[in-house]
C-alpha cells in the first residue's frame, strides 16, 4: 500500500517546515499546508516546499462567490499542488466552476490536473455545533448529502471524519477519493477536534488519504511517531 499519511505542516515559518517535511520523508506520502504557512509565506514559500519532491495538498479550503474562488485558484495553481480544496458549502455554481478553472488551468499549464476535492463539515464540528449553524440533521446525513452534491459537481472527492466514510462511499462509491482529518491515536489530546477516529480505523473504513498534524508534529520524536502509525497500518 502506498503511504496514505499527509502530515499537516501548520506552522508560520518555511525553515521549521521544511526541516520537519525533509526529516519525514520517506516516512509519510505527502505534507499539507493550509492558511497559517500559506498567509505567511504564499506561493513562493509552498514552492520551496514542492522542491522536495512529495505530493502537496494544499489546504487552502476556498469559500467565497464563484468568479473569486476561481481567481483564487488560478493563483493556487502556480503552486503546482497535487490537491486542491474548496467548500461545499460555497454552493453548486461556485464548486463547477472550481472545477472548469481548475481543468482549465491544467491545460493552460500544461500539468498535471490537481485533484479537486471539497470540504464537507470541519472535524471540530459536531452535531450541537450543527444545529446551532441551522441543521438539525446528524453530522453524517449532512456530510453524505454535501458529499453527494459535490460529486454531481464534478469534484474528485471530499475532506469528511472516519466516522462517515461508510456512509458516503455508500452513495458516491469506491473512486471518489475520501481525505480523512481528525486523526487521533489512542489517549491523544483531541485538540479542538471532535469527530475523529485512529489512523488504522480510518483506513480500515476506507479513506484514501488521512491527513495527521499534531499527534506527529508536537510529538517529541516526529520521526518515531509516523513510524509508530506506519506500523499500524502495516507499512
Ligand atoms: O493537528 P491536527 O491533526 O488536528 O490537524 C488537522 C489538519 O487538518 C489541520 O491542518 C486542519 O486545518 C485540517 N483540517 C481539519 N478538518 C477539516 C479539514 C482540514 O482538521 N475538515
Amino acid at each position: 500500500m502506498l503511504n496514505p499519511i499527509f502530515v499537516a505542516i501548520d506552522t508560520p515559518d518555511l525553515e521549521a517546515a521544511r526541516e520537519l517535511a525533509t526529516n519525514l520523508s520517506g516516512h509519510i506520502g505527502g505534507i499539507k499546508v493550509g492558511l497559517e504557512f500559506f498567509c505567511a509565506n504564499g506561493v513562493a514559500g509552498v514552492l520551496e516546499l514542492t522542491q522536495l519532491g512529495m505530493p502537496i495538498f494544499l489546504d487552502l479550503k476556498f469559500h467565497d462567490i464563484p468568479n473569486t474562488v476561481a481567481g483564487a485558484l488560478r493563483g493556487a495553481m502556480r503552486a503546482h499542488p497535487s490537491i486542491l480544496n474548496i467548500h461545499a458549502t460555497g454552493g453548486e455554481d461556485m464548486m463547477k466552476t472550481a472545477v472548469a478553472t481548475v481543468e482549465e488551468c491544467a491545460v493552460k499549464m500544461s500539468c498535471r490536473k490537481p485533484l479537486l476535492i471539497a470540504v464537507t463539515m470541519l472535524t471540530s464540528l459536531d452535531s450541537k455545533d450543527l444545529y446551532i449553524l441551522g441543521s438539525s440533521d446528524a453530522p453524517q446525513k449532512h456530510v453524505t448529502r454535501l458529499a453527494k452534491l459535490s460529486q454531481d459537481c464534478g469534484l474528485d472527492g471530499v475532506v469528511c471524519s472516519a466516522l462517515e466514510i461508510n456512509a458516503v462511499r455508500e452513495v458516491c462509491g469506491n473512486s471518489f477519493k475520501l481525505i480523512v482529518p481528525g486523526i487521533r491515536l489512542e489517549g491523544n489530546d483531541m485538540g479542538d477536534q471532535k469527530r475523529t477516529l485512529t489512523p488504522k480505523q480510518a483506513i480500515e473504513n476506507g479513506a484514501d488519504y488521512i491527513v495527521i498534524g499534531r499527534p506527529i508534529t508536537s510529538a517529541a520524536d516526529p520521526i518515531a511517531a509516523v513510524q509508530a502509525i506506519n506500523s499500524t497500518l502495516s507499512i
